[in-house]
């Protein structure tokens, strides 16, 4: 089998995929044309050659512009699904998609609609790829700790069907501390929590989300690896990181695929996942990640089994989930 289909064929989960970062151009256009929005591109290449980010801000500003396409439920429903049926060919058996409700709030969507869609889409690819999913509502960063707790009042009916939390948006200037009593309050309600830190942030920041918002994985976290004493600590206690190489280079965070940390991550231990992030604004979904970083780094065979594990295992499924995807990992060859 070539390195291609080897890694397709891996059991995989994708822990780091924002769903509106999946809006490919030529969905943004058509839903844009379908709801009367204004976008700031003339025409899908015009979009697609506006994609050359020196940071992340200037990947977000160009991200919550392409939102605006998004109105209906059918819009988020159409969007997850086209995900899906991408991470599908990827091998992906399971995903944890990351939403942004005060991006649509924000502009007048309800939440019901944003979540009423994407759960349609969940439901409709365990049917039909037989992917399990979950849902994490991620506050955006920028915006005030009391403006995550109204959102949280808006997301009180939904609860059941939302997993977890996660925090986005611009890391630097806005530590996770701003946000440390909204995650209490979110850990009491039984959610799950993430946190993307150590993307553009200090190390401090990994630091912070650990101690005071008691995450559960790391997004990102690249920047761990200037501070030896917690790449210790993330191996020891077992934290899973989220990294996302693509993005990273697209980001500028590494300037090349070949300089990236990943495998440093790894060989000190660290939990290492990999994963898209914002697939349709950074290049590739999450087996072309896989592919490229694995042929800048040269992975071997054996540590691609091993990501994919750490995926399956960092995973906020129950073991009897885990279980039969497992044993399919165990079955495939690592030389
Ligand atoms: N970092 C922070 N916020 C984001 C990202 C990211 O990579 N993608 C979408 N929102
Ligand atoms: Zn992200």
């Amino acid at each position: 089998m070539d390195l291609d289909s080897y890694i397709r064929a891996l059991p995989k989960a994708e822990l780091h995929l924002h769903i509106e970062g999946s809006l490919e151009p030529e969905m943004m256009f058509a839903l844009a044309q379908r709801n009367g929005v204004t976008l700031p591109w003339d025409s899908i290449e015009a979009t697609r050659a506006a994609y050359d980010f020196s940071d992340l801000q200037s990947f977000l500003d160009l991200y919550y512009a392409g939102a605006a396409a998004l109105i209906h439920e059918q819009d988020f429903h159409d969007l997850a699904m086209a995900y899906f049926t991408r991470a599908h060919a990827d091998g992906v058996v399971h995903a944890e998609l990351f939403f942004d409700p005060q991006t649509h709030t924000e502009r007048g969507v309800a939440f019901e609609t944003v979540l009423d869609g994407l759960e349609r889409a969940c439901n409709t690819a365990q049917l039909r790829f037989g992917i399990s999913s979950r849902l994490i509502m991620c506050f955006l960063r920028h915006l005030s700790e009391d403006a995550g707790f109204d959102t949280l009042e808006q997301a009180q009916p939904y609860l059941g069907r939302i997993h977890g939390v996660g925090l986005d948006s611009s890391e630097k200037g806005h530590p996770p501390s701003k946000f440390m009593r909204l995650f209490a309050r979110c850990r009491e309600l039984g959610l799950h929590v993430v946190a993307h830190a150590g993307e553009e942030g200090p190390p401090a920041y990994i630091v912070e989300a650990l101690d005071l918002l008691k995450v559960e994985r790391i997004d990102h976290g690249v920047r761990a690896a200037e501070d030896p004493a917690l790449v210790e600590r993330l191996a020891r206690e077992r934290i899973a990181l989220t990294v996302c190489p693509l993005s990273n280079v697209k980001l500028c965070v590494f300037d090349r695929l070949q300089d990236h940390n990943l495998k440093q991550l790894l060989d000190a231990g660290i939990k290492v996942t990999i994963n898209s992030d914002d697939p349709a604004y950074f290049g590739g979904y999450i087996g072309q990640n896989y592919v490229e970083t694995a042929a800048a780094l040269q992975l071997s065979r054996a540590e691609l089994k091993r990501i994919a594990r750490n995926s399956l295992e960092a995973s906020f499924v129950s073991d009897a989930e885990r279980a039969p995807w497992l044993m399919r990992l165990d079955t495939m060859a690592d030389d």
